[in-house]
């Protein structure tokens, strides 16, 4: 049995998931690594136990962008852990084309929200069971030019990669504040945030390596994967954070969001056409 705080970090194996796993082994957390590809997740494993001189790490295969994979993954962290801590659900991608996930789902809205809305739903006894739970999720300035496309959120008739990836940080959004909403009589907060703009391998493709030289280009200008981090960081750890829920940050302070990030039936409406899309009661 672990006997650490526990948090469990989506997307671990780069970027800012990567940083935040080493900032929370740092801080004495017990950190569970969700990786979609058993290799990489476990050289970041590795990477992180080193960097961090703490060993207190496992990786959990899942890939978000499979509804019964994120089913598995859930039950197995169920199996091993009495609680959950933290839950930052920061995995996420960019795609210039459409593609879709292996339930059909249009994979900006189904690996950044949809993945994290069943596996946050699927993971919540476990944050109960915390002390006091947090769930962070990492959203974009790029919410600000989202909508959510009803009734065509998967965007089949006119697909665009802005459209896609704004509908699916403005859905991250709207789901911390309805989260927030229902969560608001238990020990469990939800807060978003925005990171600033990172260098790390968001957009770049995994198998042809394409878009590495624009990063290259830009990573002068744009901050590293740990200080990224801090904010996702700031708000797992800080105790001034414990009765602060529904909030979006940047640069550990609350951040104003759109009009349409404030929408309650906007947010009603999202979690609704959710639940029938991941096939929960
Ligand atoms: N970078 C920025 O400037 C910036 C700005 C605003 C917001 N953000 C947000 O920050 C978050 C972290 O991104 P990052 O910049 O650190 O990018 P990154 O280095 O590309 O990390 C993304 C992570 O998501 C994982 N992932 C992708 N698809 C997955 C799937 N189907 N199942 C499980 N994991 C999957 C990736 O795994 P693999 O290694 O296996 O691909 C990787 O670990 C994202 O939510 C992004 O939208 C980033």
């Amino acid at each position: 049995m672990v006997d650490r705080k526990i948090a469990l970090i989506t997307g671990a194996s780069s970027g800012m998931g990567l940083a935040a796993s080493i900032a929370l082994l740092r801080a004495k957390y017990y950190v569970v690594m969700l990786c979609r590809d058993s290799s990489r997740g476990e050289a970041a494993r590795q990477q992180a136990i080193k960097e961090s001189g703490q060993s207190q790490a496992e990786v959990l295969l899942c890939d978000l962008a499979s509804l019964d994979s994120i089913r598995n993954s859930a039950s197995l962290f169920k199996e091993r852990h009495t609680h959950l801590d933290v839950l930052i659900n920061n995995a996420g991608v960019v795609s210039t084309k459409r593609h879709t996930t292996v339930d059909g789902f249009e994979r900006m809205i189904g690996v950044n929200h949809l993945g994290h809305f069943l596996l946050t739903n699927l993971l919540l006894e476990k944050l109960q069971a915390a002390k006091q739970g947090r769930i962070i999720t990492v959203s974009s300035g790029a919410h600000k030019v989202g909508d959510i496309h009803f009734p065509d959120p998967h965007l089949t008739n006119h697909f665009g990669l802005i459209k896609g990836y704004a509908q699916s940080k403005l859905a991250n959004i709207l789901f911390t504040n309805t989260l927030a909403v229902l969560l608001a009589d238990t020990n469990v907060t939800a807060n978003s945030l925005h990171p600033g703009a990172v260098s790390t391998s968001l957009g770049v493709n995994r198998t042809t390596g394409f878009g590495k030289g624009i990063h290259s280009l830009l990573r002068p200008f744009f901050q590293s994967p740990a200080k990224g981090a801090d904010t996702a960081i700031y708000l797992a750890t800080d105790p001034h954070m414990s009765a602060i829920s529904g909030a979006y940050f940047y640069k550990r302070q609350i951040a104003s969001t759109s009009k349409r990030a404030q929408d309650r039936n906007l947010a009603d409406s999202l979690w609704k056409w959710s639940k029938e899309e991941v096939g929960l009661e």
